[in-house]
């Protein structure tokens, strides 16, 4: 879009431009404004949808903050696989990921512990990645699971069974384990494991917005705003009106990734273990989203997230961005080697950079090109 405005600029000017002595200047300033336009896109972004954000959706389940005694406590026993109880109290992470995996995905897993779940220390801050995953149906592949949690240490497996349609139970699920068991970690991420997610740069990102995160509620990622529940009885995600009679749901982070802080996933794990679950299940991404209203918190919208669209590679843009969907487990190790283990990118070349990518992605998700979720 704004690649196009040059251009027209450029041959309306080189025309016209010196016969009348206003259309050069206008141009400049078009042309600037553009300019800055693509270095500073995210801000941008940020600006637009926080003035679109729906803060007036009234709590749709109950309200208030629920008293953690009235919940309660996630027992080991929920949890087939775990590393141990005390992970957390030895390794004390600033940051626990947890990645969202089905069994099947063991070659995403690895090639996430090769490149951003390998990193156990980003700016300074003890990281660590784990992986949730549910029961599998075919039996020999429970084995290979049992034989990688034995070798890793890093699974979690809790007891349901693992389908798409059940992808609302893991989250539920994640978040009791994270709850119970890792209250040491300041910040939380879920993240897919077709997510390329990139530690330090949230690191960077949550130091940078200086707002008192560390003590106070945080629920960041891509926000999705006013989405209406799909009412297409042969979708995957078909949410039908006796399970969730409103229109829209509450606004909610993309599930592909997102972040909680401590006390924000104290809420809305509790949330989420008190609040009765509608068959069919809601999608996990605005289930969070209803719990995070039930509690009380409300989203934080990051440009850094790419949400359900992916993003076209840009080695400076791959730094910047916090969370990429749409990765090959090839790709991933490619691109994290290629942006990753290279010289850090300058404040212009970094600048460009997201400027292009987040433009291309738009026009990708404009033109239909890319299914988001
Ligand atoms: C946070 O930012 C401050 C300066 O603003 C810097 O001194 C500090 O090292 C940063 N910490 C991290 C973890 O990036
Ligand atoms: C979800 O998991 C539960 C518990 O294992 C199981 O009974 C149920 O059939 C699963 N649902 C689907 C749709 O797979």
């Amino acid at each position: 879009m704004v690649g196009r405005g040059l251009w027209v600029c450029k041959t309306r000017c080189g025309k016209r431009g010196n016969k009348h002595g206003v259309m050069p200047v206008l141009c400049a300033a078009v042309a600037t404004a553009a300019l800055l336009a693509l270095l500073f896109v995210d801000f941008i972004e940020s600006w637009v949808t926080s003035t679109r954000m729906n803060a007036a959706v009234e709590p749709q389940l109950g309200g208030g903050v629920l008293p953690a005694q009235s919940v309660p406590p996630t027992r080991p026993e929920e949890f087939l696989l775990m590393p141990s109880p005390l992970v957390c109290q030895r390794a004390k992470p600033y940051l626990i990921t947890m990645v969202i995996s089905a069994p099947a995905n063991q070659k995403a897993r690895q090639s996430i512990r090769d490149t951003w779940g390998g990193v156990v220390e980003a700016k300074g801050l003890r990281v660590m990645t784990l992986f949730m995953v549910g029961v599998a149906s075919d039996p020999g592949l429970s084995k290979l699971l049992i034989e990688e949690a034995r070798e890793r240490g890093d699974l979690i497996q809790g007891r349901f069974r693992d389908t798409y349609s059940n992808l609302t139970l893991k989250t539920r699920s994640m978040l009791g384990w994270a709850r119970r068991f890792c209250p040491q970690a300041h910040f939380m991420a879920k993240v897919d494991d077709d997510v390329l997610f990139n530690p330090g740069a949230l690191l960077h990102f949550l130091n940078k917005s200086r707002n008192p995160y560390e003590q106070g509620d945080l629920y960041l990622g891509r926000v999705h705003l006013n989405v209406a529940p799909d009412r297409d009885p042969d979708s995957k995600h078909y949410h039908p009106p006796r399970a969730y009679p409103a229109s829209v749901y509450p606004d909610y982070c993309s599930g592909t990734a997102y972040v909680l802080s401590r006390s924000a996933l104290l809420k809305i794990s509790l949330a989420a273990s008190a609040l009765p679950l509608s068959t069919p299940l809601p999608p996990e991404d605005a289930f969070v989203g209803l719990c995070a209203r039930a509690a009380g918190v409300l989203p934080s919208h990051c440009p850094y997230f790419s949400g359900g669209p992916g993003v076209p590679y840009g080695r400076c843009c791959y730094q910047a961005m916090v969370a990429v969907h749409h990765i090959s487990p090839r790709e991933m190790l490619h691109y994290w080697a290629e942006s990753h283990s290279s010289q850090p990118c300058s404040w212009l070349s970094l600048r460009a950079s997201l400027g292009v990518c987040k433009v291309r992605a738009m026009l990708d998700s404009a033109l239909g090109l890319e299914q988001g979720l």
